[in-house]
């Protein structure tokens, strides 16, 4: 039996006896049924065409090269790139090759970055993290996945569940932040909304993890760079979003550019075969990144393609993005360099996918539904809440916002006011004509109270800056040293300034940025992000108090670029007293979540419902939180804990839960969260999770800094 099938069986056999006739006995019973298709297909192919499956090309369209590819059995999948699009029917033009000039029939499977949106653009991930609701982080992939689908995409290059830690990273913009609790539970979210309960089903599209893994550690935050990362620190901080995702069902993985600690992610097999396919019972298939099986060669690690392409297949690599170093694998095979069953194992589970997807019955794709994946109000109504919900308030001097119930007059001025590209860096489909402005949101939403100009005038009240970094700024290969606002706009707010008027700044950023300079200039600050097709409307909300802000950051904002890598969950050193800078505090400008609201909330009574537990038992901490204000608000309290004692060092904070509550004027509500001791575990020298003995600190907290805390004690 091959490798594959070992797993699958084992899996199965696993499942199988453990349970009768729920849904997941029946997907293991259609698991089986396809692992069977799989073998015997296996049985018939060559081994050319077995290699050809595990290549994905890159074409910006059909030409004859393409197309002899694809009837020679070369082609496993395509990726459809922005530019040049596939429309369905050259798609299904292609995979008519592929069905019907082919010896087998094999279909291709389509993959496209569907990162935060196809025509329907959402925020950028980052800014969905700072929704905290894995509900509308499944939803917005929802949506992009019926998108996607209906225009012939099969397979999304996301979601990207990288912990990243580094705002110098402009990758940090695809990512759900810097803590490894959050990127899991949002990482099961996008799985969840991009493959549904069954992903052959019409309009959903297979997710891809990516990029495994540490891609985020890459060193002074420069892309594609190496990472020196600790077994322990993989094990704590970069693998459980992954984990988290496989668990969640999702069908592939992209392996990394990034090297680890010597061995470049694509040839890594201690992490893709060992830990992913082994020890998490992965069973899709995994994809290189772009060219990275050649750039095995550049780093250092093979001399030439052949040996690149020896080290991906025997890490793991099932399938090569763009780069054809795959092909010399057919040799390798008959000069014996190379066990067949490696490659069959890789092509099991590439067909595996395929049929799961349901490509074998459907290879094609409906023409009629290309027009359900244009942006409609109700997925308008959607991406507005999470745009504003996403959107985070920094600083509210006196209660300058929300401007309501005023007559006044808005100059609404900056580099962005105008802006339509606001939609990040991947913008898949997305068209700039459909994006709300800055200026046109708040205009078109302002009550006759209201006027709004393009610039500052004698009459003018306030000031809504509009400033940011554009998409070219961050995103792949777009790391900054810099983390201020970039072109003079510091320059332009102090300017600003001295017209005397109370400024409201709001930032369309793709990164945590250094916002000292712009704090002193403003009465108030918003961080919009790059909020997508919604954003002016989302803005008008939060400005003029038809939405409060909720959002709170994901990642921590530093006072300076020298404080980088700056995250709330570090650990102690042995003197946590002193501060580490002269010239500067350790703590950052704005801490992991924190997020202003129009609301006041009270933090009271922190009752934690044992002083000792066993190993067995489990706790409930609640506190009473209070708006204390006469307006409805909805706040994310947050639960930390602090392992004192242990046999390894902890981080100071960790987050274990969180919920989003909404408190009517002056409500009260208690607020409650179990933890189970399997929550307080340590990882030990092997890396399984022990639960050790000993005190805890627990704080429930409006943000990381802050809080009411208690303790406990695990006993003996
Ligand atoms: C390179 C990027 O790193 C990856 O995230 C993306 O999915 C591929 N290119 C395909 O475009």
């Amino acid at each position: 039996m091959n490798n594959l099938k070992i797993i699958f069986f084992s899996i199965t056999l696993t499942f199988l006896l453990a349970c009768n006739t729920t849904p997941e006995s029946n997907e293991i019973k259609v698991d089986e049924l396809i692992m069977s298709k799989v073998d015997s297909l296996l049985k018939l192919m060559s081994l050319e065409e077995k290699v050809g499956q595990l290549s994905q090309r890159f074409s910006a369209g059909l030409d004859n090269k393409l197309s002899d590819d694809i009837k020679n059995g070369q082609v496993g999948s395509l990726l459809n790139g922005r530019k040049n699009f596939y429309t369905v029917k050259e798609r299904n033009k292609i995979q008519k090759i592929a069905i019907e000039e082919t010896r087998l029939g094999i279909p291709i499977i389509f993959g496209h970055d569907v990162i935060h949106g196809f025509r329907t653009i959402f925020p950028i991930s980052l800014a969905q993290s700072c929704t905290w609701s894995p509900k509308l982080i499944e939803r917005a992939n929802s949506v992009a996945a019926s998108e996607a689908a209906a225009n012939g995409v099969d397979w999304a290059f996301a979601p990207m569940v990288d912990v990243s830690r580094d705002p110098r990273w402009g990758r940090i913009a695809e990512s759900y932040g810097e803590d490894t609790y959050l990127n899991a539970i949002f990482s099961k979210a996008a799985v969840n909304g991009f493959q549904g309960k069954d992903v052959s089903s019409e309009g959903k599209v297979i997710a891809c993890l990516k990029h495994f893994v540490g891609y985020g550690a890459a060193t002074g935050g420069r892309d594609y760079q190496y990472t020196e990362i600790s077994d322990r620190t993989m094990h704590e901080v970069y693998l459980p979003s992954f984990e988290a995702g496989v668990n969640a069902g999702a069908l592939t993985v992209m392996s990394a550019f990034n090297d680890i600690n010597g061995v470049p992610a694509t040839a890594n097999k201690k992490y893709i075969r060992k830990t992913l396919k082994e020890k998490m019972n992965f069973n899709g298939f995994v994809v290189s990144d772009w060219d990275a099986v050649e750039e095995l060669i550049k780093h250092g690690i093979a001399s030439d393609k052949r040996e690149a392409a020896l080290l991906a297949i025997n890490a793991g690599v099932d399938m090569e993005m763009k780069t054809l170093t795959y092909q010399k694998l057919t040799e390798e095979v008959k000069a014996n360099n190379l066990s067949e069953n490696i490659i069959d194992e890789a092509v099991g589970r590439i067909l595996f996918v395929k049929y799961k997807k349901g490509l074998f019955k459907n290879p094609y794709t409906s023409l009629t539904n290309v027009d359900k994946a244009n942006p409609t109000l109700e997925k308008r109504k959607l991406a507005r809440q999470i745009a504003s919900e996403s959107m985070v308030l920094l600083k509210n001097k006196e209660n300058i916002l929300p401007l309501k119930n005023k007559k006044i007059n808005i100059a609404v001025v900056g580099l962005f006011a105008n802006e339509t590209n606001v939609m990040g860096w991947w913008q898949s489909l997305g068209k700039n004509e459909e994006v709300v402005t800055p200026y046109s949101g708040l205009k078109n939403n302002a009550d006759s109270n209201i006027t709004i100009t393009k610039e500052v005038n004698s009459k003018t009240d306030v000031i809504i800056a509009c400033v940011g970094e554009s998409s070219t700024l961050f995103g792949e290969n777009h790391s900054r040293t810099n983390i201020k606002l970039p072109n003079n706009q510091e320059a332009f707010l102090n300017k600003l300034k001295k017209k005397g008027k109370p400024i409201i700044t709001v930032v369309f950023n793709g990164r945590p940025l250094d916002l000292t300079g712009v704090l002193e200039s403003s009465e108030a600050v918003l961080i919009g992000w790059h909020p997508g097709i919604e954003t002016g409307n989302a803005l008008a909300d939060l400005i003029y108090g038809k939405s409060n802000p909720s959002g709170k950051l994901t990642t921590s904002f530093p006072k300076s670029v020298g404080q980088i890598p700056v995250y709330y969950n570090q650990r102690n050193s042995g003197r946590p007293h002193q501060s580490n800078y002269r010239d500067e505090t350790s703590k950052p400008l704005f801490p992991f979540g924190f997020g202003l609201s129009y609301s006041n909330f009270e933090y009271d009574n922190l009752i934690v419902s044992k002083e000792k537990l066993n190993r067995k038992d489990s706790l409930v901490i609640s506190a009473q939180i209070t708006n204390n204000s006469n307006v409805q608000g909805t706040e994310i309290v947050q639960l930390y804990v602090q392992d004192i004692v242990g046999s390894t060092t902890r981080p100071v904070k960790e987050l274990k839960g969180f919920r989003k509550i909404t408190l009517a004027p002056n409500e009260s509500k208690v607020v409650n969260f179990t933890l189970k001791t399997n929550d307080l575990t340590v990882l030990n020298d092997n890396f399984i999770p022990i639960i050790e003995p000993g005190k805890f600190n627990v704080w429930i907290s409006t943000n990381s800094d802050k809080g009411l805390k208690g303790s406990f004690e695990i006993e003996k």
